[in-house]
């Protein structure tokens, strides 16, 4: 059989020629002086544990190679100042109480940066910061995240603190309430703490990050939807509402958390009582995190036994119960997953938010190309806007953020 040539880009693990180099770019624009330190923080894609971890549940992300480079030095006052080629420079000054700019500017991350630092350590020194990334901001695969993380970290350095894992996971949700999201912490977490080769799972209560390897011939394509989910408007207004119905649900059924409700009880005895005291949303919402909650410790199981049939299927279920029970799902989404499925995944699902957005495809290393052409067949061909390095992307496990 003829070898099909690569039609996705980032197949092969350079970096785009767009990266450029932020110790070039802050040169430039802030003049010469002595070298940048740099911190580089990935993207990341949910494998399993979808709208869980809210409510307390672990999750299995994985960090992916696509990454935002920060290149930096520390000021002697309390300025910051940063430029990122598309979105222009920001300059402002570093003092208590930060409030946030425009709505949608990219400054609002710094800010909440500064902010987070600011309120727990004691800076005295801002920094001059250039920003370059290949990481699609708006595509699910948590650029934000990552932006606030990673001027975190450069903040922290410049100013010569080293904060722990936990501490970091402290202030970063935080962070990302200051840009008025109110997520839960995977994002943080699997940006932080990931392992090249390794998928992270993470509990929340209390916190912990263990890495699992992924088998060799595993791999991953991290596909758009080509809809958007900004975390915005009507999108976070549906987000907060399948939090809050979770939270009433459990509220009604008298448990403290759902750790304690999953804790000896089966998904069927779960099922039952849900079926005798809920109705409507607040039923469905708890059958999907409950549901979801065993099919990720089962996916954990899948994935260290290298059971990747079990695996697939159980990214299936988990994107059944993401559109039928949570119904966070959209129909550009679930014709994206059907076409994986046709196109000869061995399992796929919204990842993410949902509303929008990405799937993430699970398949055989050795299909991945083929996989990635029928799907451009299938889905992307009849849609306009596909820009291959931008919207399928083979997905490599990698590391969490680094000092480089
Ligand atoms: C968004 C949030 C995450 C998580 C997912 C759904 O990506 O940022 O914290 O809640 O949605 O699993």
């Amino acid at each position: 059989m003829e070898e099909p040539s690569p039609v996705i880009s980032s197949v092969t693990p350079e970096r785009p020629s767009y990266l450029g180099d932020p110790a070039v770019l802050l040169a430039e624009r802030f003049g010469a002086g002595p070298t940048p330190s740099i911190v580089s923080v990935p993207g990341r894609v949910n494998l399993i544990g979808e709208h869980v971890d809210y409510h307390g549940l672990p999750v299995l992300p994985m960090a992916i190679q696509r990454r935002i480079r920060i290149a930096f030095r520390p000021r002697d006052d309390r300025r910051i100042r940063a430029v990122s080629p598309p979105y222009g420079a920001r300059d402002f000054e570093w003092t208590r109480h930060l409030k946030p700019t425009s709505s949608g500017d990219w400054e609002n991350y710094i800010r909440a940066a500064a902010e987070a630092v600011g309120a727990r350590w004691n800076p005295a020194r801002g920094i001059d910061a250039a920003v370059v990334s290949d990481l699609p901001p708006a595509a699910g695969l948590s650029s934000s995240s990552a932006l606030l993380t990673g001027f975190t970290l450069a903040l922290l350095q410049a100013n010569g603190v080293r904060a722990t894992f936990e501490e970091l996971m402290e202030v970063l949700p935080e962070g990302e309430y200051f840009v008025g999201t109110r997520g839960g912490a995977m994002d943080h977490a699997a940006v932080l703490g990931s392992r090249s080769g390794c998928a992270l799972w993470v509990h929340f209560a209390p916190l912990s990050a263990c890495p699992v390897p992924i088998p060799k011939d595993w791999s991953f394509l991290v596909a758009h939807s080509l809809t958007t989910a900004e975390k915005s408007g009507k999108v976070r207004a549906e987000y907060n509402a399948r939090r809050t119905a979770g939270s009433r649900a459990l509220e009604g059924l008298g448990f403290p958390s759902y750790a304690a409700a999953i804790t000896n009880s089966t998904f069927g005895q779960l099922k039952a009582l849900a079926g005798a005291r809920l109705e409507g949303e607040e039923q469905r919402c708890f059958l999907h995190v409950v549901g979801e909650a065993f099919r990720t410790t089962e996916g954990v199981a899948a994935l260290r036994n290298a059971d990747a049939s079990a695996f697939g299927r159980i990214l299936n279920e988990s994107h059944e119960s993401l559109r039928d029970l949570l119904r966070v799902s959209s129909p550009a989404l679930d014709a994206l997953v059907d076409a994986a499925r046709r196109a000869g995944a061995m399992g796929a699902r919204l990842t993410g938010a949902g509303f929008g957005g990405c799937a993430v495809i699970f398949c055989h290393s050795s299909n991945r190309q083929q996989i990635a052409a029928a799907l451009v067949k299938l889905y992307y061909s009849e849609r306009h806007g596909f820009d291959p390095g931008t919207h399928l992307i083979a997905a490599e496990p990698s590391s969490g953020a680094l000092y480089e």
